[in-house]
């Protein structure tokens, strides 16, 4: 049997005998089967193209610009509709976003971010509320964003290698949360946490903002962050009054609440970062350029930290929060 490793069912004469009939089979069940792949692939493939007329592009212009390297879920050619990549156009891009909660170093995060040539990162357009009134609105939006077609101050446009977003936890994205899954998964989204380890330090943060919001007393401008340390000594003159009666039940939901973000985009690409990592070590600014795969650089902020140096200097009743937080869990941010 040397040569015979081809095994032919009884009724089918051998090839010697004659090569006309068997070659006959199967050239027909060649064609056949390659009929019956064409047509369920039409049938797949159409049905893309109505429900998702952008994935039905990007296969087509991937197509034009991928070489031999292999398909990445996470890698898109976007062609978008307002303006032309140009000599970029067949450069990779990635989509990311930002999932965060407010007063947590995300605008600096950001500033940072878009100090790369590569990284376009668009702010927190779901401030904007009528772009998350339903999960169709959102999705519609997130199409613009990653189709390079959202312009805002951020957009670097023909060579962008990264474009996303900053996303506050309670901006749409716990409510629809299903949906916004299934499309990070589906259009390879990747996504960064961004958290605050000390979360007394965060609520600090949040009731200074909001004085500053009310009381104006940079020259009655409101400054969410800060370019001088003028400025920011200015608005860390304001000491806050923590409410002790509902402090651990507020730090116990801002806890849950990431906690549950987690768990529901945690099937997704993500990794999870905290300021204070961010802020004391260098290296982890070259962790997420790895992350994103653009290429290394040193990202420059020119925002200036508000609310520096001991916490005890920083609340008006220091010593009711003091004894408030002793023996709980979150003790641990009075030393921080
Ligand atoms: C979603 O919101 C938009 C704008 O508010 C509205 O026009 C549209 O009808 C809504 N769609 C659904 C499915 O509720
Ligand atoms: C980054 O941007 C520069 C300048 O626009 C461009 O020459 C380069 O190709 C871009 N790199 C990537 C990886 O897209
Ligand atoms: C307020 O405005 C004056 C005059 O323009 C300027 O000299 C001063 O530095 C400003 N103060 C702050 C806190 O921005
Ligand atoms: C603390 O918050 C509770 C609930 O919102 C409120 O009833 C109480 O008056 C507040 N206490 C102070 C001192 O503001
Ligand atoms: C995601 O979170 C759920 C619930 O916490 C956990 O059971 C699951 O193992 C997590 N999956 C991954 C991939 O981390
Ligand atoms: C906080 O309270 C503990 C226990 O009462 C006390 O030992 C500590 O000195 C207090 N810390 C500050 C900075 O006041």
């Amino acid at each position: 049997m040397g040569e015979g490793l081809i095994l032919f069912p009884e009724g089918i004469k051998s090839p010697k005998k004659s090569p006309m009939v068997l070659r006959g089979v199967v050239l027909s069940f060649v064609i056949l089967s390659g009929i019956y792949t064409c047509s369920v692939c039409y049938k797949q493939f159409g049905r893309q193209l109505s429900v998702f007329p952008m994935v039905t592009i990007q296969i087509l212009n991937r197509k034009s610009c991928e070489s031999s390297a292999g398909v990445d879920p996470f890698v898109h050619f976007p062609k978008p509709r307002t303006f032309s990549r140009g000599e970029c156009s067949c450069n990779p891009v990635r989509y990311f976003a930002i999932l965060s909660t407010q007063r947590s170093g995300s605008g600096w995060f950001e500033t940072l971010l878009n100090s790369h040539v590569n990284i376009s990162s668009n702010g927190e357009i779901f401030s904007v509320k009528p772009r998350r009134s339903n999960a169709t609105t959102i999705l519609r939006t997130l199409d613009r964003v990653y189709n390079l077609e959202l312009r805002t101050s951020a957009a670097k446009n023909e060579c962008t290698a990264a474009v996303g977003l900053k996303w506050m936890l309670n901006q749409g994205l716990m409510q629809h949360h299903d949906e916004i899954l299934d499309y990070f998964k589906s259009r390879g989204v990747s996504l960064i946490f961004l958290f605050r380890r000390n979360l007394l330090r965060r609520m600090i943060s949040i009731q200074a903002n909001s004085y500053d919001q009310n009381v104006k007393p940079l020259n009655g401008t409101h400054k969410s962050h800060v370019h001088s340390t003028h400025e920011a000594e200015i608005l860390a003159r304001y000491k806050p009054r923590i409410n002790t009666t509902t402090l651990v039940e507020n730090l116990r939901q801002v806890e849950d609440l990431v906690a549950k973000s987690l768990q529901y985009f945690n099937t997704t690409r993500h990794v999870v970062f905290y300021y204070e990592d961010v802020m004391n070590n260098p290296t982890k600014l070259a962790d997420i350029q790895h992350f994103l795969k653009v290429p290394q650089r040193q990202l420059i902020s020119r925002q200036v930290k508000i609310h520096k140096g001991v916490l005890h200097s920083q609340i008006q009743n220091w010593d009711d929060v003091n004894n408030t937080l002793q023996g709980t869990p979150y003790q641990i941010f009075l030393e921080q």
